[in-house]
């Protein structure tokens, strides 16, 4: 049984209850974080702390009294569950003050609840679906406009990847006016005459810590980044496309919407960044 983190205290996860008033199970009142674990070490930690500060702050949410033993928390979670390669998972809630109320309780009242827990994942870094590549649906964004603040109303981005589930796919692409904003839970990305080509950083779109590690690692290796709107008919008509979280690194795209993308096969340069990515991330693993 995995040992999970609630509110300062390590219990087995059957034990880590919390209260029906909790906003984020009322109101997905709540912000997270998924960090990925490679040989026993996190990647790209910073990061993902950095971008959760910003949630919370974008959300006026209180830090949780936790908030500066973070990367302790999460070390001890990996090595308590014997983690080599996989997730943590945190969330940060409004909490509660006992009741029901669209209005934010006095944070004097309400402390934030804290959450982590892990996902073992053997074979992370080695995933088959970067060999053979995502088949991507499209569908419309129909998302709120704060996308850049990671909270937990996923249940859109669910939805769509019951979708593609249903349709024999692995994932969906979000399209607004005609352009695609990112994948349910990745950043999307295209690449045309060897140029790498992806959405501009907005309020539209989460800013993806892998997407940000993997555009500085491409400018490294003197490759060419434009950070533009692109069409689902310029992606259909791209040499390669790919995704990029924490839970997959980078996987190529091979097909969207029933159209196969270049040869049908994993790109070269999406399948050299995810290499690259994974050597550059261990290096670089706390
Ligand atoms: N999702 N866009 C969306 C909408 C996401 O949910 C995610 C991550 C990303 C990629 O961000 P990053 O590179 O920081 O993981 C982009 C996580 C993995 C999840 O919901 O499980």
């Amino acid at each position: 049984m995995r040992t999970v983190y609630l509110n300062g205290e390590y219990l087995p996860e059957t034990e880590a209850k919390i209260s029906i008033f909790d906003r984020a199970f009322l109101m997905a009142d709540g912000v997270y974080e998924v960090t990925s674990v490679l040989g026993g070490k996190l990647i790209d930690f910073e990061g993902h702390i950095r971008r959760l500060e910003r949630s919370l702050l974008e959300l006026g949410m209180p830090k949780p009294d936790a908030f500066d033993e973070l990367l302790d928390i999460h070390r001890e979670l990996v090595s308590i569950n014997r983690i080599d390669e996989g997730l943590v998972y945190l969330q940060v809630s409004r909490g509660n003050d006992g009741d029901r109320d669209f209005l934010y309780p006095d944070p004097e009242a309400a402390r934030p609840t804290l959450v982590l827990f892990t996902q073992s994942k053997p074979g992370l870094s080695d995933n088959p679906a970067a060999r053979r590549g995502f088949k991507i649906i499209s569908t419309e964004d129909v998302r709120w406009g704060r996308r850049d603040i990671k909270t937990t109303q996923l249940l859109y981005p669910s939805m769509c990847k019951m979708m593609a589930k249903n349709a024999g796919c692995d994932d969906a692409w979000f399209i607004e006016d005609g352009f695609v904003t990112e994948g349910t839970s990745n950043n999307a990305f295209i690449v045309k005459d060897g140029r790498i080509v992806t959405r501009l950083l907005s309020n539209e779109i989460l800013h993806g810590i892998t997407r940000a590690a993997v555009l500085r690692f491409a400018k490294e290796v003197q490759m060419q980044v434009d950070e533009r709107k692109f069409t689902i008919e310029e992606a259909k008509n791209a040499d390669e496309a790919f995704v990029t979280s924490a839970s997959t690194f980078v996987i190529p795209v091979v097909e969207i919407d029933g159209a196969m993308i270049g040869d049908g096969k994993s790109g070269p340069i999406a399948t050299r960044l995810r290499e690259i990515y994974i050597e550059e991330s261990l290096k670089a693993a706390i």
